[in-house]
């Protein structure tokens, strides 16, 4: 069977290098493209660069792009991944560097040269999507779908109402979600609960692999952040549930409707404001009026499930 083809648009992040990874063993990972988010684009585009080394992959490139969002202030780095993007283990300096392309320009060609079968994964905030499809019109018909982690069906974590990837650059986010291709959207309601847990962490290190030593050590400063900052139970495995439903696609379950981006709201700029009313057949038609399904959005996970999968992959890189 041919492997799916994806591009991950990320900011590394501890959850983002479980993502490639997990992407790389399954799927045809062609490129890796770094933006700003969890930290400045200096040190997600360095932590993609050490995540493609420990997964020995020599030959996906790493383009970098923006470093600011579209039109709104900075709203600052993640600062559960540490002050360097990705703490917690001592790795060695990437000896890679990024290709000359910008990810956008990356992002375009990629689609032209494999147009219909690219999944595009942003992870991060969504600048460069927002980029590329105002740059090239065409991408919307070259790309089979974007599969996002951003947003919730419940609350935020940046704002009660806005999660961290849709509150980085809301008016990209806007942009992607009128854009009119095919969306899924993997949000904090189900990754919240979805992670690794102490006896995860304690698989790792007794696997004796020289790469599950380094995601434990990672993994270890990641849990006791989102313990500290939310009191969760797991180190959250946000963006690998954007990937995931490629390969197995029962652990995740998804309604298509309405998510629309909130870009004015005092309370509530950075929303996505999901259509859980579930409307159906002609009777309810007059509740759909602005809400036609433009999205396939996350509403239920088998979490044990998905983080026993994730982990069972990471234990195959030496
Ligand atoms: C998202 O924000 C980042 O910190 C994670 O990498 C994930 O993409 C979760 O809100
Ligand atoms: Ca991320």
């Amino acid at each position: 069977m041919t492997r799916q083809k994806i591009v991950i648009d990320c900011d590394p992040g501890h959850d983002d290098l479980v993502a490639i990874l997990f992407a790389a063993r399954h799927m045809d990972l062609l490129g890796v493209t770094t933006v700003h988010g969890n930290n400045s684009l200096a040190n997600t585009t360095r932590n993609g660069l050490i995540t493609l080394e420990l997964g020995k992959l020599d030959h996906v490139p790493l383009a970098a792009g923006c470093a600011e969002p579209l039109a709104q202030a900075s709203i600052g780095i993640g600062e559960g991944h540490g002050a360097s993007g990705l703490d917690g283990a001592s790795v060695p300096e990437p000896s890679r560097k990024p290709i000359e392309a910008h990810a956008v320009d990356f992002i375009i060609e990629t689609a032209r040269a494999h147009k219909g079968e690219l999944i595009l994964a942003p992870i991060g905030p969504q600048t460069h999507i927002a980029m590329a499809l105002k740059r090239e019109p065409r991408l919307k018909s070259w790309l089979r779908e974007i599969t996002i982690m951003g947003g919730s069906t419940t609350t935020g974590n940046f704002t009660p109402a806005a999660e961290f990837n849709i509150a980085g650059d809301v008016e990209a986010a806007w942009a992607v979600f009128e854009s009119g291709v095919p969306l899924r959207m993997v949000g904090l309601n189900i990754t919240r609960v979805t992670g690794f847990d102490e006896g995860d962490i304690a698989r790792m290190r007794a696997s004796g692999k020289a790469a599950a030593r380094v995601i434990a050590d990672l993994m270890e400063f990641y849990l006791g952040t989102q313990k500290a900052r939310y009191g969760l139970k797991v180190a959250t495995m946000h963006d690998v549930c954007a990937i995931v439903p490629y390969v197995y696609p029962d652990l995740i379950t998804y309604l298509h409707t309405s998510v629309r981006i909130e870009t004015a709201g005092a309370l509530t700029r950075g929303m996505t404001l999901c259509d859980l009313r579930h409307p159906k057949g002609a009777q309810a038609e007059h509740l759909r009026h602005r809400t036609a399904p433009n999205c396939h959005v996350a509403i239920e996970a088998r979490s044990r499930a998905l983080a026993d999968a994730v982990l069972a992959t990471l234990l195959t890189y030496d």
